[in-house]
């Protein structure tokens, strides 16, 4: 069985993630999308939430699983016995600093780390401009999964 690990911060998940995992699904046996508990930023939602978020979009996908972790991602992937990471490219901007991670987790463990590359109609995607856009009104239906928006306007109210 081939397994392979989609980490991220996933704050919130949006349709460009989406399209990644759903690739992955049908690539690999089993893929379990990893969602870290602290990333760099302070999230908007919690390891939890984001982890439900998660699990609802991938409900009819069997063979994909949602957790949370903190600590190294290859110490979280050897923990579920994945030997394979997989990250989306969305542009060149990306790969700098996606080439410089997948290095470093190379010198920490053996694992590889492979890159798929972002439907083009979610080149420009992310989770923080969805957040931003959302934030001020702006239209973010066809960004993000129905629940995500929902829980986006959900927040936002809660902040006003
Ligand atoms: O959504 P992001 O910001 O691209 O996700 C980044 C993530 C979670 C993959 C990265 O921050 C990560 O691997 N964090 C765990 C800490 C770690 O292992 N650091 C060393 C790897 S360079």
């Amino acid at each position: 069985m081939i397994s392979c690990m989609v980490p991220g911060s996933f704050d919130p998940p949006t349709k460009g993630h989406l399209d990644v995992i759903k690739r992955c699904a049908g690539i690999f046996d089993h893929v379990v999308v990893a969602v870290v508990a602290n990333p760099s930023k302070e999230p908007m939602f919690t390891a939890e939430e984001r982890q439900d978020l998660l699990e609802e979009c991938v409900g009819d996908w069997d063979n994909v699983e949602v957790d949370t972790f903190s600590g190294l991602l290859v110490d979280f992937a050897s923990l579920k016995g994945v030997d394979i990471i997989v990250k989306g490219l969305r542009a060149m901007t990306d790969f700098d600093y996606e080439f410089q991670m997948s290095q470093m987790n190379r010198h920490l463990s053996n694992i590889v780390t492979m890159f798929v590359a972002t439907k083009p109609e979610y080149g420009y995607l992310s989770s923080s401009l969805v957040k931003q856009v959302a934030g001020l009104g702006g239209a973010i239906d066809s960004l993000v999964p129905d629940l995500v928006a929902k829980a986006l306007k959900e927040r936002f109210a809660d902040d006003n």
